[in-house]
């Protein structure tokens, strides 16, 4: 039976493949896309969402708006990384896919109440809306089998040097969902940088000789610019689609347990993921942690999902 999932995210370009990603394994049943402000606005991000289901033609599968942003800051985006569209390099037409009536916080009550067995929530961006569905609904706790989430690090930081861009945007959610009691799994920055976007990739990609081949060619040839001058990287982490992977099959990411709190204070580490990787704390468990890809399964998954696409 394929895993009921909600995908929250704020496309952005690796969140667009994790869409892509999600959307064709039959090992999972996308119940619904959601949205937050994050890599660009929420308008913006919900416009990209809407954008890459139509030219996917993923069309049975609500796309809901969420939080404009975080609980207790402001926004934050990340235009440097993303372009001033939250999706720059590829032309994109108008969607034809609508964006539902419901808000991304009603529509995942409602998913969740409906649902016969307990739903994975995946999400690849701030976790404002997360936060408030687990802080208005504490009841639907037993309805959420686990949260597994890109986010975070074992190491240091992308937007700042110690915080990781999808926890800094929103720390007090973060905070919020790795203390819920609901099994967290953190895929973060240590591990997401397994998934680098090599030269090889994009050949594959390119081989495929497909529409949606090409339209993941340019997307990454913009994301991997952003990746040189920002961080020198000489190929993009593809981040997003790594937490995808990890419910399609945990075989693909090895985890370990250990206890992480969320840095809200800090005067220069505020969205920091404190990992206890030695259990030095005494504090509990509350989170499995990503350690590792096993990168040349996770690209055949990804590609061979892109390869499904006309
Ligand atoms: C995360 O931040 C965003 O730029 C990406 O979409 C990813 O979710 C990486 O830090
Ligand atoms: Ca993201």
């Amino acid at each position: 039976m394929p895993v009921p999932v909600i995908l929250d995210c704020d496309p952005g370009h690796d969140d667009a493949l994790a869409i892509l990603l999600a959307a064709a394994s039959p090992a999972l049943d996308l119940l619904a896309i959601t949205t937050c402000g994050g890599n660009q606005t929420v308008e913006k991000c919900t416009l990209n969402a809407r954008r890459v289901c139509s030219v996917a033609g993923i069309t049975d599968v609500p796309i809901a708006r969420g939080a404009e942003g975080p609980l207790m800051r402001s926004l934050h985006i990340g235009e440097y990384v993303h372009g001033v569209s939250g999706l720059d390099g590829p032309e994109w037409g108008d969607p034809t896919v609508p964006e539902s009536e419901e808000s991304a916080h009603a529509l995942i009550v409602r998913l969740l109440r409906e649902s016969l067995e307990p739903v994975v929530l995946i999400p690849t961006g701030p976790l404002t809306n997360i936060a408030l569905v687990l802080a208005s609904h504490p009841e639907l706790k037993p309805k959420i089998r686990e949260i597994v989430l890109m986010g975070g690090s074992t190491e240091r930081g992308n937007d700042t040097p110690y915080a990781e861009f999808n926890i800094r945007v929103d720390p007090e959610a973060a905070d919020i969902v790795f203390r819920s009691g609901v099994p967290v799994t953190m895929c973060g920055l240590n591990v997401t940088h397994q998934a680098l976007a090599t030269p090889d990739v994009l050949d594959r990609l390119r081989a495929l000789g497909t529409r949606m081949g090409d339209l993941c060619v340019e997307l990454l040839t913009f994301f991997s610019a952003s990746y040189l001058k920002t961080w020198g990287f000489t190929s993009p982490p593809v981040h997003d689609p790594v937490a995808v992977a990890r419910v399609i099959d945990p075989s693909l990411v090895e985890v370990i347990p250990a206890p992480v709190s969320i840095e809200t204070q800090g005067r220069y580490t505020a969205g920091a993921t404190c990992v206890d990787l030695h259990h030095l704390t005494g504090e509990p468990d509350n989170a499995l942690v990503a350690m590792r890809l096993d990168t040349p399964r996770f690209w055949d998954l990804l590609i061979g999902a892109i390869a499904s696409y006309a």
